[in-house]
């Protein structure tokens, strides 16, 4: 060892011992000929004094030390002067007189330094990210994520569950997004596919009696990034035989209450609530609301089909819906910018405007529409619970718009008006999805979850008769107005899967081409099974109240998935390509990319 204690360890109790520390030169101070350094690995900090009766080969190399530098110190511990101990730092009571001071390596000038507080832009941060990843906030980050994996493993080891690793090289199991291809270098013009989840593999693993299946399970999707989403992520993946939805979701809420307990010094209480789908969108127009504010949607179709407002008839008209929300006090909130801007909030969720009105203390309505609306002004108030000083906002549409955009309200009210506490955690379920949803590409049916979910067993008629209502038995998990698992029951017997198989357009061919295997295997003596698989990135960046995924992932990728590190993607070896039988097209430029376009 080259060291004998770490940069957290010392304390009081280690005065007057010979120690060696290695670390990175966090700090260098030059103090009247005193030299201190704070030395930084990752368990924390330690000050080293060189001084003026230090060995003079120590103060010279000390001198020459630049931040980052990599150091092995031996010295002595010793107390901090009185006046200038550190309450903060866990080894702030003493120091490390040096007598001899060892350059391991040096350190070209960082691009940051670790330690700053104004830190460079994201992308500069990414490109150099073994510098970031210095950072104590990465680092407490990377042990949050440690902690909470253990977490996990422990809980399922703890009930039996078997831990099996399946393929990344397979064939494409459809999770609704595109998949990342790998070409075959020995069957030119085939391709695996990186799973998009385990799924197939886990139901698989059930038929061939592997009760009680958990994985942490890398999964790849190619589709449009956000904040929460990143094209290569990691699942804790989970499957168990003979069990109901209930089950499953007992399992998680375990998982749940011992995380917040462990991490967060939380008690949830169990069960967790349960929400329906229909609830969700009716009362906050998203499958996965955010339950620590109010803000909820009320209907107002009825009442705006009395009105006669173009704006809410021709919507009436047109099948659509008539929806609000009561904002309590914001009224003289809300400047005429404030309203355009929730205006424009409103027509990025697809609404064609938004209708808002202030409570006044007379009792009437203000706002660009409130003389059209004058009729049925009281009732409005009613219903939607408006008193003086609150602020009405309403939107006409089909339903999904209003969802939409009332959703986004929503969500630009709670966080603008600080109506919840950041600390706070939310745990609920939401229940009995539909089985379907209209595919806006196509116009036909697509599976909600995925291709495999059993239907709720009273609705297994409406498969053939009304898909549209016909519910799944499907359950996710919503941290905090986000998606931070899912599961379903599966369908175990081959013809119900044909069924579905045939309803999403994959005519009988096509399934047995695809997924004979499965329809082979759901013959040979499938039991009842089910479960879930938790988004591993999305729990760390909950649990650690972080705003973006890419802080909770050693090496994560841009919102154009791209790895700014390593260049990935990049271009290969025209040989590679000769070697894979892939041949290259490059679209040509759009005119506006042209030179001098
Ligand atoms: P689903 O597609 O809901 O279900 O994925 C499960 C959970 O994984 C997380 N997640 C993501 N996290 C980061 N980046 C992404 N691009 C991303 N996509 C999904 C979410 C989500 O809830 N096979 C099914 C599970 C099952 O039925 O058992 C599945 O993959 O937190
Ligand atoms: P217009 O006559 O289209 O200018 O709309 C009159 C008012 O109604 C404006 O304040 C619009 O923002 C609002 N509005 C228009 N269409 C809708 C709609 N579909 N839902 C809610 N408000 C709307």
């Amino acid at each position: 060892m080259l060291r004998t204690h770490t940069c957290g360890e010392l304390r009081p109790a280690h005065l007057g011992t010979s120690v060696t520390l290695c670390g990175w030169a966090d700090r260098v101070r030059d103090h009247k000929g005193v030299i201190f350094i704070d030395l930084r690995d990752r368990w924390g900090r330690t000050q080293v004094v060189i001084g003026p009766d230090s060995a003079p080969e120590a103060l010279a190399a000390a001198r020459a030390v630049r931040a980052e530098w990599v150091l092995a110190v031996e010295g002595v511990v010793g107390a901090r002067p009185e006046g200038t101990t550190n309450p903060k730092l866990s080894t702030g009571a003493v120091e490390v007189v040096c007598r001899t001071l060892t350059v391991l390596n040096e350190a070209v000038t960082p691009v940051f330094q670790p330690g700053a507080t104004d830190l460079p832009g994201e992308e500069v941060r990414l490109a150099h990210r073994w510098l970031d990843l210095r950072r104590p906030a990465m680092q407490d980050n990377m042990f949050l994520r440690s902690r909470i994996v253990k977490i996990m493993r422990d809980h399922f080891d703890e009930l039996g569950f078997i831990d099996v690793e399946t393929p990344m090289l397979g064939r494409s199991t459809p999770e609704g997004a595109r998949d990342y291809l790998v070409p075959s270098r020995l069957e030119h013009g085939s391709f695996f596919a990186l799973p998009q989840s385990p799924q197939l593999y886990k139901q698989l693993l059930m038929m061939a009696g592997f009760d009680r299946y958990v994985q942490v399970a890398k999964c790849f999707r190619d589709e449009d990034l956000r904040a929460d989403r990143q094209p290569e992520f990691t699942q804790l993946d989970v499957e168990m035989s003979f069990v109901e939805a209930s089950d499953v979701m007992g399992v998680i809420e375990g998982l749940v209450k011992r995380t917040a307990r462990e991490i967060l010094g939380l008690d949830v209480a169990l069960p967790l609530p349960r929400l329906t789908w229909d609830e969700c969108m009716e009362r906050f127009g998203h499958d996965a609301p955010d339950l620590r504010y109010g803000l909820e949607i009320t209907d107002l179709t009825a009442l705006a089909g009395e009105s006669d407002f173009r704006v809410f008839r021709g919507a009436v008209e047109a099948g659509g819906r008539v929806r609000g929300i009561c904002v309590p006090g914001a009224a003289a909130k809300f400047s005429r910018k404030d309203l355009d801007d929730l205006t424009a909030v409103a027509v990025e969720g697809g609404a064609k405007g938004l209708v808002w009105l202030k409570a006044e203390p007379d009792g009437g309505f203000s706002g660009p529409v409130a003389k059209n609306l004058a009729a049925i002004a009281d009732r409005l108030k009613t219903v939607l619970g408006c008193g003086p000083g609150d602020l009405a906002l309403i939107v006409a549409d089909s339903f999904e718009v209003t969802c939409k955009s009332l959703h986004m309200l929503r969500k630009r009210l709670g966080a603008q008006l600080g109506l919840f506490d950041p600390k706070a955690m939310h745990f609920s379920w939401v229940v009995d999805f539909p089985m379907f949803a209209r595919d806006t590409e196509t116009g036909g049916w697509a599976s909600m979850h995925h291709p495999f979910t059993a239907p709720r067993p009273g609705d297994l008629d409406l498969l053939e008769s009304d898909p549209a209502a016909c519910r799944a038995v499907a359950y996710d998990l919503v941290i905090n107005g986000s998606e931070a698992g899912g599961g379903t029951i599966r369908i175990h017997d081959g013809a119900t899967q044909e069924k579905v198989f045939k309803l999403l357009g994959i005519s009988p061919e096509m399934a047995r081409e695809r997924f004979g295997f499965l329809l082979d295997a759901l013959r040979s003596g499938a039991p009842p099974h089910g479960g879930i698989a938790l988004g591993i990135d999305r729990w760390v960046m909950l649990f650690g109240r972080l705003d973006s995924i890419r802080d909770v992932i050693a090496f994560p990728k841009t919102q154009k998935a791209s790895d700014l590190m390593t260049g990935a993607p990049s271009p290969v070896d025209t040989r590679q390509l000769v070697e894979l039988g892939v041949r290259v097209v490059v679209p040509p430029k759009p005119e506006s990319q042209k030179a001098g376009g």
